[in-house]
């Protein structure tokens, strides 16, 4: 049956998920690598050969791929990246140039190419958390994703906050001191400096690059124990709580979602921010006790968003598709 493929292209890895209808992994492939210098032709050509190769396993078992969508860490409108801070990307034209590349390995059914198309990589993995995550009936929530960057998005009444320009949710660029370490982004002292997976290992006393076997290290010792690694947790918990403090305040939302990173390390996060949150939220409905942060009940979860996004397409007009 027909099925979406959804690509996350990260900071320093490539998810491909391919979903069937009921918008179920069918196929599911990572790939680490620092794409950070690389050339945005270089890391989409890259992005396509991964997704060439989940398509043909999506083949093997009878799913027939009708579109592809990009997640991408960074700020994205019609199929360009404005801003990918750390990617180091502006002005990229992904899906064109994603497209190509796809097409080049892919050529799609009677050598029709498969449409593209690119949203921001949080935005994705919030839609995954409302359509497939544990939130029960909540409609209203924010979605924190911790990666290189912070990623932010903001879903009110079962609708993601798209903005003016398809920006909104760009949460991790909350200033946090102005007088603070410089952002990739271009100003200074960005919530991404303090709570970023750089911030996290390096305050832990790890290596900041050390990326996945980093973080899976600093979990590690936080579960032992580790009192450097536990602090540095619980202090960017913190200074989440306090940016997140100002969030709840201007949208009241249920909850606060964790994913990315932050999913493995909620409990010492939670241990900070709730603290912020319950001092700061005027209404007084903060208790630490209430469990409103909570980890996202999925992991890796933009690729999913994103190829679900396809196949909710297909469901929306099935005659287009037949
Ligand atoms: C970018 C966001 C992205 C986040 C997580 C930030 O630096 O501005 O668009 O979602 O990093 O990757
Ligand atoms: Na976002
Ligand atoms: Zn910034």
């Amino acid at each position: 049956g027909p099925a979406g493929i959804g690509v996350e292209i990260n900071v320093d890895y490539v998810t491909v998920s391919v979903v069937d209808l009921a918008g179920t992994d069918r196929v599911r492939l990572t790939e680490h690598r620092d794409h950070r210098g690389a050339p945005p032709e270089d890391v989409l050509g890259h992005a396509a050969a991964v997704a060439a190769r989940a398509a043909r396993s999506a083949a093997e078992q009878a799913l027939r791929p009708v579109g592809v969508e990009l997640a991408l860490p960074g700020l994205v409108s019609v199929g360009t990246v404005r801003q990918a801070p750390n990617l180091g990307w502006t002005g990229v034209p992904a899906r064109e140039v994603f497209g190509r590349a796809f097409a080049a390995l892919e050529p799609g059914p009677g050598g029709q190419p498969l449409p593209v198309s690119a949203e921001n990589e949080a935005n994705a993995a919030a839609l995954a958390e409302l359509w497939f995550g544990g939130l029960g009936r909540v409609r209203d929530f924010l979605y924190l994703t911790g990666e290189i960057g912070v990623g932010g998005a903001v879903v009110l009444d079962g609708e993601l906050l798209r903005g003016a320009h398809g920006f909104a949710g760009e949460i991790g660029h909350t200033v946090v001191d102005p007088r603070g370490p410089a952002c990739r982004c271009g100003a200074r002292g960005c919530l991404e400096q303090y709570a970023g997976q750089s911030a996290l290992l390096r305050d832990a006393g790890l290596d900041g690059d050390a990326g996945a076997t980093g973080v899976e290290e600093l979990r590690r010792r936080a579960e032992a124990g580790d009192a450097r690694a536990v602090g540095a947790i619980e202090e960017a918990g913190a200074v989440l709580g306090r940016v997140l403090s100002g969030a709840v305040n201007l949208l009241d939302p249920e909850a606060v979602v964790l994913g990315g990173i932050y999913r493995e390390l909620t409990p010492w996060l939670a241990a900070g921010a709730d603290r912020e949150l319950a001092a700061r939220v005027v209404s007084g409905l903060w208790p630490p006790e209430a469990g409103r942060l909570r980890a996202s009940s999925l992991a890796g979860d933009a690729a999913r968003g994103a190829a679900s996004r396809v196949v909710r397409a297909v469901l929306a007009d099935p005659l287009k598709y037949a």
